[in-house]
């Protein structure tokens, strides 16, 4: 049961890597966050910071309940598939989970009179976008299922709140990364897509290189340009979205990035230096569905919620990922070097 000295928020994904910082932060905040998490990308040690309550986002009945429980005051979900091209070959499972899941949330919201509700949103909403930053009127053409189905839950949400007085923030990551080693907690996918913490299994030996896709766009440098946020600075942005909406300010979308952009081979070089170590990198095919240059506009998060981005810098994201890479990756690292100095020991004898 909630503390009656704390408010209970509904974090549905919270054992994931985003809810998990996120939760750290409510819980350093003086709120009570309720981890609905269903653990199938979860981790159980990753919701230290309240309850873990087993579920999926799906299931209305046991959703009801914990909620109902924990008397939540308001919602924040996280519980989704992430993997951009995995969306393009089974659809109908991101709109199940990403898009369905969020309507059941807000459904339960309405019931129970709920007044609160944080989207996990994503850049992916607006496409390939010409241009500079992106402001949140760019037009939103999402390219794969993974976009459409967070455009969808974006759309559900302004619908309701225009009809029923449910105010929702819909924050529209760009590439989170970076992690909060001291507590534990990091990115951990299996398997890895992102480009950063498959940069540190390089570095690691794990990998023995990383591949970088493609290096003929239309870039300085020819390979991709992103816009890093740090994990901890999403999190800030997720306490302030709940408390401007607590205090009874309106909602929308509204994007988080650093509202700097990031080459490829701009992250490899950071990480080599950053790490100390050779990361071997060679030149593939381009991913399909990657558009050229994603960088955000900020000036809504500043101006709206007053947010700052206190981490998101380059050497400082990959400094808090290496931190936590090398002690989540210490077993596989150890046994890589253990296998490195037997090849090194075999080829001696051979020579000798
Ligand atoms: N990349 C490589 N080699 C790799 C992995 C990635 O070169 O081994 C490149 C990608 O092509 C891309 C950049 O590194 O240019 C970043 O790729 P990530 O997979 O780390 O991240 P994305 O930009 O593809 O994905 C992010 C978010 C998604 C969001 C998407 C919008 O993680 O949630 O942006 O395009 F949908």
């Amino acid at each position: 049961m909630a503390a009656p000295d704390r408010t209970a928020v509904l974090v549905a994904g919270g054992a994931g890597y985003i809810g998990s910082h996120v939760s750290r932060r409510l819980a350093d905040a003086g709120y009570l966050p309720v981890i609905y998490d269903n653990l199938s990308t979860g981790h159980r040690h990753f919701a230290k910071w309240g309850p873990l309550k087993e579920g999926d986002v799906r299931d209305t009945v046991r959703l009801r309940q914990v909620m109902a429980d924990h008397r939540c005051r308001a919602v924040m979900n996280f519980a989704g598939l992430i993997d951009v091209s995995a969306s393009v070959t089974m659809p109908d499972a991101y709109y199940s989970v990403n898009t369905m899941g969020t309507l059941a949330l807000a459904q339960i919201c309405l019931e129970q009179g709920v007044g609160a509700f944080v989207l996990s949103s994503t850049a992916a909403v607006y496409g390939a976008p010409q241009g500079g930053p992106i402001p949140e009127a760019a037009p939103l053409e999402p390219l794969t299922p993974y976009g459409a189905s967070k455009r969808m839950a974006e759309r559900i949400l302004e619908d309701i709140a225009a009809a029923d007085g449910l105010a929702s923030i819909c924050l529209r990551y760009f590439n989170a990364a970076g992690a909060d080693a001291s507590h534990g907690i990091g990115e951990a996918h299996d398997p890895e897509t992102h480009l950063i913490p498959l940069v540190l299994d390089a570095a690691l030996g794990l990998r023995s290189e990383i591949a970088i896709f493609g290096d003929d766009y239309a870039t300085p440098d020819g390979t991709c340009k992103r816009d890093y946020v740090h994990v901890r600075d999403l999190a800030d942005a997720h306490t302030l979205a709940l408390e401007h909406l607590l205090a009874g300010r309106p909602g929308g979308a509204i994007n988080i990035g650093s509202g700097r952009g990031h080459s490829v081979r701009e992250v490899i070089e950071t990480a080599r230096r950053v790490t100390g170590r050779d990361i071997p990198a060679t030149v593939r095919n381009r991913r399909p569905g990657d558009p050229p240059v994603l960088v955000a506009d900020i000036t809504e998060a500043v101006r709206v919620l007053g947010w700052t981005p206190r981490r998101s810098v380059l050497e400082t994201i990959i400094a808090d990922a290496w931190q936590w890479h090398q002690w989540m990756r210490r077993d596989e690292a150890d046994r890589a070097a253990r296998s490195a100095q037997q090849a090194l020991g075999g080829q001696s004898s051979n020579e000798s």
